[in-house]
Order: C-alpha cells, then sequence, then structure tokens
C-alpha cells in the first residue's frame, strides 16, 4: 500500500478537519503512505481531477477548523443519474464503474468516507463493485446506531446550549416564552442534551408526539408561581400527536424538516396569549470550531480508520463504545439510534420537571 483516499460526504459536523488531519498524520507517521483528498464528496469521482496529495503543513492547521477543506455534498446518489436519450426518453444510468475507474487512475489504493447513513450507503455500492473501503461515522445528530456517539454532536450541544442561555436572559426580561429549534431529524439528542444542559421547561422531540396542552399547562403553572418566562426546546422532527412534521420545500422540490418551531410557538401564544418569540437555530449547530471533545473524537476516530486500511478491514467502519473503538460493518450504520422515551435520561428530565408535551 502507497496511497489511500479520504472523502467527506452528506451534510458537514465540526470534527471533519480532525479526521482528514488525522488520517494524514497517522497514514504518514505509522505507515509512510500518502493520502489523497477527493473533493466534493462522491461527486469528485464523477470527473477526472488531479490527485489532490494532501500533505502534512496542509492538515496540520486543520484541528480546530470547523468544515472540511475537501467540501460535502448532501444530496442523492451521484453514480445514479438519470439521463436523457437522443429519441427524448429519460432513463437511469450508474456511473459507479466509472467512479471506480477514477480511483484506480489516481493511485487511489483504498478509500476512507467519512459520513453518515447515506454516505455508508454509496460506499457500500462501492464495496460492493471491489473498491478497498472503510468508513467514519460523522453527523451532528447522533442517530447512528453502532455507535454511542457521533463527533459534531458536541459541539451541536454547545451551540444550542448556548442559545439557550442567550434566550433565557431576554426572556426573563421580556416575560416572554422563548422557543428553540433545533436540528437532529428523525431524533431528538439535541433537543434532549441541550435542553437539560441550558434548564428548558419543555423538550419536544420526534420520539414523543407531544400535546400543546400539556405544554400549555406547564407554562402557566410556572407564571402563576411567579416565573414569568419559560424555555421551549423543539427538535426539528417534533410532531403533534396525531399530527405531521413539519417540512419545507426548496427549488427542485427537495423536501427539507424544519417550521415546527413557528407552529409551536402560535400554538402557545394561542393557548395562554403569553408573548412568544421563535429562534430557528439552524446551521449554527453545524459550524464553528469542535469541542475538545469532537476534536479527541474525530482525531481518535481517523487514527483507528487508518488501522483499519492497514488490517484490510474493508466494508466496516470505526465506532465508539465506552472508551474503545471498535470497527462495525457499515451496512449497520444505517440503522438509526432515537432517544428512549421510557428510557432514564428522558426519566431524569422529567423527574426535573420538563415536559415532553
Ligand atoms: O444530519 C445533519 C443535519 O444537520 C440535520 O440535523 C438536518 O436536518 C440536515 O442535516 C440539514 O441538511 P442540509 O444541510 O442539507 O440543509
Amino acid at each position: 500500500m502507497k496511497t489511500i483516499g479520504i472523502l467527506t460526504g452528506g451534510g458537514d459536523a465540526p470534527g471533519l478537519n480532525a479526521v482528514i488531519r488525522a488520517v494524514v498524520l497517522t497514514a504518514k507517521h505509522r505507515y509512510g503512505w500518502d493520502v489523497i483528498g477527493i473533493r466534493q464528496g462522491f461527486d469528485g469521482l464523477l470527473h477526472d481531477a488531479p490527485a489532490n496529495i494532501l500533505t502534512e503543513e496542509r492538515v496540520r492547521p486543520l484541528l480546530t477548523r470547523g468544515g472540511t477543506i475537501l467540501g460535502a455534498v448532501n444530496r442523492g446518489n451521484p453514480f445514479r443519474q438519470v439521463v436523457e436519450t437522443a429519441d427524448g426518453a429519460v432513463e437511469p444510468i450508474d456511473l459507479t464503474d466509472e467512479a471506480l475507474r477514477r480511483l484506480t487512475n489516481m493511485g487511489v489504493e483504498a478509500l476512507i468516507v467519512a459520513g453518515g447513513d447515506g454516505t455508508m450507503a454509496i460506499a457500500q455500492k462501492l464495496l460492493d463493485r471491489g473498491a478497498r473501503v472503510v468508513g467514519v461515522p460523522k453527523t451532528i445528530d447522533n442517530d447512528l446506531a453502532q455507535t454511542d456517539v457521533t463527533f459534531g454532536f458536541d459541539t451541536a450541544i454547545l451551540t444550542a446550549t448556548d442559545a439557550l442561555d442567550k434566550l433565557q436572559t431576554t426572556a426573563e426580561s421580556h416575560h416572554r416564552v422563548m422557543v428553540l429549534e433545533v436540528m437532529g431529524r428523525n431524533a431528538g439528542w439535541i433537543a434532549l442534551k441541550a435542553g437539560v444542559a441550558g434548564g428548558a421547561d419543555a423538550i419536544l422531540i420526534p420520539e414523543i408526539p407531544f400535546n400543546i396542552a400539556t405544554v400549555c399547562a406547564h407554562i402557566q403553572q410556572a407564571r402563576e408561581h411567579g416565573r414569568n418566562y419559560s424555555l421551549i426546546v423543539v427538535a426539528e422532527g417534533a410532531a403533534p400527536i396525531n399530527g405531521a412534521q413539519e417540512y419545507y420545500i426548496q427549488t427542485g422540490g427537495v423536501m427539507r424538516l424544519g417550521g415546527i418551531g413557528y407552529i409551536v410557538g402560535n400554538m402557545i401564544a394561542d393557548c395562554i396569549g403569553a408573548e412568544v418569540r421563535v429562534t430557528v437555530l439552524g446551521h449554527l449547530q453545524r459550524g464553528g470550531q469542535p469541542t475538545p471533545h469532537d476534536r479527541w473524537l474525530a482525531t481518535r476516530f481517523g487514527s483507528a480508520a487508518v488501522q483499519l486500511v492497514a488490517q484490510e478491514q474493508w466494508g466496516y467502519m470505526v465506532a465508539l463504545r465506552g472508551e474503545q473503538i471498535v470497527s462495525v460493518p457499515m451496512t449497520d450504520a444505517l440503522q438509526m439510534k432515537q432517544v428512549d422515551p421510557n428510557g432514564d435520561m428522558v426519566q431524569m428530565a422529567r423527574d426535573l420537571g420538563i415536559v415532553f408535551g
């Protein structure tokens, strides 16, 4: 083995650059390998491009930098494209073999992919055609079943908790109800952890469909006891009992989760007549410097991924179990990890007086 490749797919997460850095440094110092960075996720294999060798000098300063220097793309499988034929019909074509040819032309003997469930699913297709691939799990949502935690999650919690701390002071001044919508897709991890850390009164998560009357009664009760402000955290994937999740539609008809914060805000304003303000934290949760925890975890994952390559554990990804880094089949990354509505974390929050609707 002389040269390996790395790409980052799906949405970015704080810590991705630390993974790239750890891969390059470990490959060089422990094994004497070069690392080629593939740009824009798997899209980087759709066109011929000069091999981009990542030097030690290039990656050394990356530990603290958010985002990914390689770029990332968060949409479907670029190897499956629909083209128009000469007679005007449309048909799907599979570009996987072309992608494999480009990897070979670049001299990439094994590929490390850092990404979430979508990235691992595409990587699995490359693997099925003979590519030598290992994975690094990534998402701020912490919703991947095979690892105790993903890097980026801790940074997202810090951002969301900081937002709650700031909302609390202005809520108190104006006697307002502050609603904070956070990310997380179909898992309530960010909402739960930031909500508890930020002293929220109510936390609405996808795993527990909510009844707004319960939230309103709770706010009302606090007011009767002389506390005239409330903090409500709403996960973007939360939905009322018998209701649907909220999406907004972007150009091209792409559906994105989001908007439930405003709906909850309006419902609360209607039922208790208090002043309500809504903040949608959005992509602030994905940006900025990774926390020391995320730098540490990302560095361990990057370094361990190089060792998976050395051990030829194709089709495996690194994961954290307790304090140990282990390897698990990439296909298992597709299993989702949600908050247990009956688990001890939710129970603890309830014991503190937090309502889930
Ligand atoms: O999976 C990470 C995540 O930030 C989700 O929490 C959110 O729903 C989604 O990505 C947003 O994706 P995009 O950056 O494509 O809008």
